[in-house]
């Protein structure tokens, strides 16, 4: 196992109901901006739950931001939250809202120029003044309501860049099982997907003498495989749900990559095919991670064959064989799910992903990938024209 430090000071209050205790979490005195999205809270009983809890505080709106939360919209809720003077931010949404409240927690005090740069020039960690935000949580899938990252498009230039600062944590974050009920079939399938595969980011590397690590890693994965398909078939299952509530946030909130190597390759492809063709976000990965898989096969089979044994209970066969066929069940997964895993199920126009996301990636200087950078732009060519 490596060196690592490990703090995450979101705190965590899950439970059916639990948006009920809203207001005891909230600060006392401060003027807080409620960011929702396109309006599904208002269909579903969460936004009237919330208003409850913000009852005796004040608080302005701003709603409308989209999946894969646009800059152009997120600088609207920036303007008004300096003009309204806003002290702390409460994301109610998912990831996308989520993320779209840590921009603007940086972006609300920025006073060196435009807010983008913080994104291109990656230095999110150096903005001082950041605004505190929270979060109630309503699609289980990014993990975003337990860490630090955030992932913002760019409508104007076709991007979609990400971030991570410590400062960007949430203060607390509410898992209420019972708002899965509403979630459509196809969203509940991103998110499973998603957090599965922010598991394998973080395991399918190579033997790194940390059984714990695995151990986490393949509870969760198992979790996700018994549990998903109970959601998928009754969103209103709250035992199930909260499991995969549960899973999803502990998919990506620091505790599975401390002390192990990890990859993000798949999610570093899967976002230009987001930024290009907007596919939804977990249905780029499921495109993209199999053929990584198959692409570096010989760096990655020995984690692999241990997946085969321990997630999807293989009991014989070589290490090749035994890896071979985790590739298989993961894609089976993906496919049981109603998940596409070619590029050209989602669109006519894949001719020159490749070269496109190349070209993207030396704009960015992004020279490789992956654990010990064992991706570098020739194979990254290679996985994306294997997902056509
Ligand atoms: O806009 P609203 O009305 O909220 O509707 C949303 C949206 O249309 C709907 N929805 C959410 N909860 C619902 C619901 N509909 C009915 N009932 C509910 N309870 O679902 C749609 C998708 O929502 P979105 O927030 O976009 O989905 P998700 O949580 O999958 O977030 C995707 C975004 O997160 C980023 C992705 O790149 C993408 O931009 N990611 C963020 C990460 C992070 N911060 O750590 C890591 C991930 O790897 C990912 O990159
Ligand atoms: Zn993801």
């Amino acid at each position: 196992m490596e060196r690592f430090t490990f703090q995450n000071p979101t705190r965590i209050i899950f439970g059916v109901g639990s948006i009920k205790e809203l207001e005891k979490h909230l600060p006392i005195g401060k003027k807080i901006l409620l960011l929702y999205g396109g309006g599904s809270i208002k269909n579903n009983g969460v936004y009237d739950q919330v208003l409850s809890g913000l009852k005796s505080r004040s608080f302005v709106e701003f709603a409308g931001i989209e999946p894969n939360p646009k800059y152009e919209t997120i600088m609207k809720g920036v303007e008004l939250s300096r003009k309204e003077k806003v002290e702390f931010i409460l994301a109610v949404g998912g990831g996308s809202v989520i993320d779209a409240a840590k921009f603007m927690a940086l972006a609300i005090h920025y006073n060196e120029g435009d807010p983008w740069d913080i994104l291109v020039n990656n230095t999110a960690k150096k903005v001082e003044n950041v605004v505190p935000l929270a979060t109630v949580l309503t699609l289980p899938a990014t993990g975003s309501e337990m860490n630090a990252y955030s992932v913002i498009s760019r409508e104007s230039t076709k991007e979609k860049l990400s971030f991570g600062a410590r400062s960007c944590y949430p203060v607390f974050s509410i898992l209420d099982p019972t708002v899965v009920k509403s979630i459509p079939p196809n969203q509940i399938a991103n998110g499973i997907t998603d957090a599965f595969t922010h598991v394998l980011e973080q395991y399918l590397t190579y033997p790194a003498g940390a059984p714990l690590q695995d151990k986490f890693a393949e509870s969760i994965l198992r979790t996700l495989i018994e549990e998903g398909p109970k959601v998928m078939k009754n969103p209103g299952d709250e035992v199930a749900a909260g499991n995969f509530m549960w899973c999803a946030t502990m998919a990506l909130n620091g505790l599975l990559s401390a002390g192990v190597p990890t990859d993000w390759a798949t999610h570093a492809i899967g976002h230009e095919l987001t930024a290009l063709y907007g596919i939804d976000h977990a249905r780029t990965l499921a495109i993209i991670a199999p053929n990584l898989y198959r692409s570096v096969f010989d760096a990655k089979k020995e984690k692999l064959a241990q997946y085969a044994e321990e997630v999807w209970k293989v009991g014989s066969g070589s290490v090749d064989e035994k890896a071979k066929l985790a590739i298989e069940r993961t894609t089976d997964f993906f496919h049981s799910l109603g998940i596409k895993t070619k590029l050209s199920a989602y669109t006519t126009n894949y001719e020159g992903t490749s070269e496109e996301v190349l070209t993207r990636f030396k704009k960015r200087n992004v020279k490789s990938l992956g654990e010990n950078n064992i991706i570098d732009l020739e194979k990254v060519k290679e996985i994306v024209e294997m997902s056509y």
